[in-house]
């Protein structure tokens, strides 16, 4: 008898929640910058073989924005366009999805880098 209660109570929980959380803005500092740090500076920094061959460098926040050699790796508002959402997916050939070698990043860091790209990807 109290199940339906329950439930609808569990309900209103998880959509406080997921509106809480929309609410918040994923930041490039807090948020984006670490997971950039954790898995890609070993390869993009200054003198690193990502660097190197693509002229990719993700130290800073206008270095990440201004690309590769070709030209821009992210595209505000619109991460299904970003070829580097496109290469940590894993939706590339192997031999070009990042990070090299090392398998997908957690998927919770992917949906935060989406997220920041798809609300303009500011230096916020
Ligand atoms: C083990 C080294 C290594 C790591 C770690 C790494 N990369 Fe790379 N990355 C490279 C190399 C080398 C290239 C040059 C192109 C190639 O060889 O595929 C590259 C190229 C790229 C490019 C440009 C592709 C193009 O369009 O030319 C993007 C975007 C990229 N990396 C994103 C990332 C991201 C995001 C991470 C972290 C999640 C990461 N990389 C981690 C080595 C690495």
């Amino acid at each position: 008898m109290y199940r339906p209660i329950v439930s609808f109570a569990l309900s209103l929980v998880a959509l406080a929640f997921v509106a809480g959380c929309s609410k918040q803005e994923v930041s490039f500092s807090a948020d984006i910058q670490p997971i950039l740090n954790k898995h890609c500076l070993e390869c993009h920094a200054k003198g690193k073989q990502g660097e190197e061959k693509s002229g990719l460098n993700m130290e800073t926040y206008a270095q990440l924005m201004s690309g590769t050699r070709f030209g821009p790796v992210i595209v505000p508002g619109s991460s299904v366009s970003s070829t580097l959402v496109r290469l940590v997916n894993q939706q590339a050939d192997k031999t070009i999805n990042m990070p090299h070698d090392k398998g997908k990043i957690p998927d919770a860091e992917i949906v935060l880098i989406k997220a920041w790209i798809d609300a303009g990807a500011k230096n916020n």
